[in-house]
């Protein structure tokens, strides 16, 4: 496997899931293959993937379980139309499975275990993350190469994103993961042009104020092009269908399409 992202937020109803599913797309176009896993027990994965909601024995659940023994239960993703996207899912079972992973001494390392022991042919991995950080984030970051940050640029998830940016840090050194996980990118979503949006972004002309990109710059954190709020993005997660099949055309396509580039050309 290239590589494995964690996608991560520290705030819910961000866009994580809107991302992964859209970035497996855009990564199949380009004849790569792609597995998600829906490590989130919300389950969101399952329905924008326009699948059935599994059985317990179906989820990443499974997969998480130190018996597991090398079988990943993996839903193909919008076959008819594209090849290369496979899904595991999550759901509610993970809520147990966070609590056992808290009590097991090699829980941080489960799911970079079983990568290990039983390695995907995939050529990437995309991790839905859930909207707060807990035990599940620290089995992902544990796992993964790379992560990518998403956000709405309002106050409140700022302040969220420094926090988990500063989680993200402390916590790879002290599971002193080799290499280390890098932040890939951080991609702002759900733009609507409002004042306290534009001038989080930079985009409102007044000097002094610290922005996104400023403080990203300092970081030395590549940001992506924002992602506006846009109701074909909704609709076609609503339809189960990443952008790309829900309206081929649409702008946005085109950010989805520079971040799996940006995936791919950082490939080791
Ligand atoms: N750019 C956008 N424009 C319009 N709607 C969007 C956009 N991005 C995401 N959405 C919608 O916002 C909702 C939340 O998105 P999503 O589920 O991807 O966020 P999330 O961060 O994964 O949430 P959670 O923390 O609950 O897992 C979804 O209904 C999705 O359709
Ligand atoms: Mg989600």
């Amino acid at each position: 496997m290239k590589k494995i992202i964690s996608i991560m937020s520290n705030s819910g109803g961000v866009g994580k899931t809107t991302l992964t599913t859209n970035v497996a797309f855009q990564l199949a176009r380009k004849g790569k293959s792609v597995v998600m896993f829906g490590c989130d027990p919300n389950g969101s994965l399952t329905l924008f993937c326009g699948l059935d909601d599994p059985k317990r024995e179906q989820t990443l659940d499974n997969v998480l379980h130190q018996d597991f023994d090398g079988d990943y239960p993996l839903f193909p993703v919008w076959r008819d139309r594209i090849q290369g996207v496979d899904a595991c899912l999550g759901g509610l079972p993970l809520l147990e499975t966070s609590q056992r992973l808290v009590l097991d001494k090699r829980g941080a390392y489960a799911l970079s275990d079983t990568l290990e022991d039983y390695p995907l042919p995939h050529d990437y991995l995309l991790i839905d993350c859930p909207g707060t950080i807990e035990q599940l984030h620290i089995t992902a970051l544990a796992a993964c190469t790379d992560i990518l940050v998403t956000l709405k640029p309002e106050d409140k998830d700022l302040d969220a994103v420094a926090k988990l940016l500063e989680w993200i840090s402390k916590t790879r050194k002290e599971l002193r993961l080799k290499p280390p996980p890098e932040v890939l990118g951080v991609v702002p979503n759900g733009f609507k042009d409002r004042a306290m949006q534009r001038d989080n972004l930079g985009l409102s002309g007044i000097d002094g104020l610290e922005s996104l990109p400023d403080i990203m710059r300092l970081m030395e954190i590549q940001i992506f092009p924002t992602i506006k709020d846009n109701a074909y993005v909704a609709n076609a997660v609503a339809a189960g269908l990443p952008l790309g099949l829900y309206r081929p055309g649409e702008g946005i396509n085109k950010i989805y399409e520079k971040i799996a580039n940006s995936i791919i050309e950082g490939a080791k």
